[in-house]
């Protein structure tokens, strides 16, 4: 994709208003007014003369905005947004390297931009302009409904190479994993009602190291930021789907807590009505191949001593009982529980 970018002209403002009028862009950019009118386009134009209009090469249509502001000497935010007639051909990406490869040449030594955990597109983004996770800000910006938000930090510095940026976490295939009775993909925010009644049975919360969730707005909330830990290269949560109908089946997680061993650990549920039918060794089967794909060395598992199912569906899924770890587990009312460690290890190359 390539993009041009040029000043804002005042005959952009009909493009700008009914582009700056998309809910993404009401969510994720709370500091622009909403409704956006033509009269907002013109103004912003007149306040903000650096940042610039992002257009087809071929036509000089508007399909977007992108400006910086200096933070401090040398360090400087960049925030942009695309139109929804332009999105999902690269054209944020474009925008970001072109511009970020502009203010580097004319010698800025930091840029850096914030995303909301949930706004995966402008995450990605990120990547795709080669802007490193550098962590969480708490708090660091106001929403719309007047309360404050966490935000991503990204930055990339004039030695770092252009994007994309390396992920220890790549997507899926294709975009999921079936072996054509069930399909995971990642979760999304829209999990949220299903994910919430599952986490609530009392023998899944009572077997999950963080128990019950609190209500169904955080576990949904917690839906729309699971791409942010996948792209943050700490774990990687699917939904289980049957594959004929898309009937929602449960959950499996690849949870990368120990990179510098390469070795992630496999965590997973389903709803009552979906147990008993060999869905999890499927999906822990699908899900433990994928992990030796992206070059894991060892996928582990942990269970209960009294937990005979998931211990079935491990062994199904060709692990091994390596030992008895005593009180791992937090178990009911401040106890504590043993874990019965199971582990799969990567197949030697033939
Ligand atoms: C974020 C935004 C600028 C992305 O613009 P875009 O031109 O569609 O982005 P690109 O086409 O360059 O896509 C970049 C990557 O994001 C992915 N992506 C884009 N939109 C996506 C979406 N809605 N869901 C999932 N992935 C998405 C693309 O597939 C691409 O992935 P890849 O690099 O792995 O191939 C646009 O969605 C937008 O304006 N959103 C509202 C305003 C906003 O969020 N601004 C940024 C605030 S921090």
């Amino acid at each position: 994709m390539t993009v041009t970018l040029r000043p804002f002209r005042d005959d952009d403002a009909d493009a700008v208003a009914e582009a700056c009028g998309d809910p993404a862009i009401a969510r994720f950019l709370p500091f622009l007014p909403q409704p956006y009118t033509r009269d907002d386009a013109l103004a912003f134009f007149r306040h903000r003369p650096d940042d610039l209009a992002v257009v087809d090469p071929g036509t000089d249509r508007v399909l977007g905005s992108i400006g910086s502001t200096l933070r401090r000497e040398g360090v400087a935010e960049v925030g942009y947004w695309v139109a929804p007639w332009a999105r999902r051909q690269g054209v944020a990406s474009a925008a970001l390297n072109q511009f970020a490869t502009r203010l580097f040449e004319q010698g800025l030594e930091r840029l850096y931009l914030t995303t909301a955990l949930t706004n995966g597109a402008s995450q990605r983004v990120a990547v795709a302009g080669g802007f490193i996770r550098e962590g969480i800000a708490r708090g660091s910006t106001r929403s719309r409904d007047g309360g404050r938000q966490d935000m991503v930090v990204w930055a990339r510095l004039p030695g770092d190479p252009p994007g994309p940026s390396a992920r220890a976490l790549p997507d899926l295939p294709g975009g999921s994993l079936t072996d054509g009775v069930v399909t995971l993909r990642p979760i999304l925010e829209e999990d949220g009602p299903s994910t919430y009644q599952m986490r609530s049975l009392p023998d899944v919360s009572g077997r999950s190291v963080v128990g019950t969730p609190m209500d169904p707005a955080v576990v949904t909330r917690q839906c729309a930021e699971s791409v942010s830990k996948w792209l943050a290269g700490q774990r990687a949560e699917m939904t289980i789907r049957s594959a004929a109908d898309g009937t929602y089946l449960g959950e499996i997680m690849l949870y990368y807590a120990e990179p510098f061993l390469r070795e992630a650990m496999l965590g997973y549920s389903l709803t009552p009505q979906a147990r008993g039918n060999g869905y999890a060794s499927r999906a822990a089967r699908l899900v433990t191949d994928w992990g030796f794909e992206i070059g894991m060395s060892r996928m582990i598992a942990g269970t209960a001593p009294d937990n005979i199912a998931s211990q079935r569906v491990l062994e199904a899924a060709g692990y091994h009982r390596e030992g008895l770890q005593r009180s791992r587990l937090p178990g009911p009312d401040g106890t504590r529980i043993d874990n019965v460690q199971f582990a799969k290890l990567r197949p030697a190359a033939t």
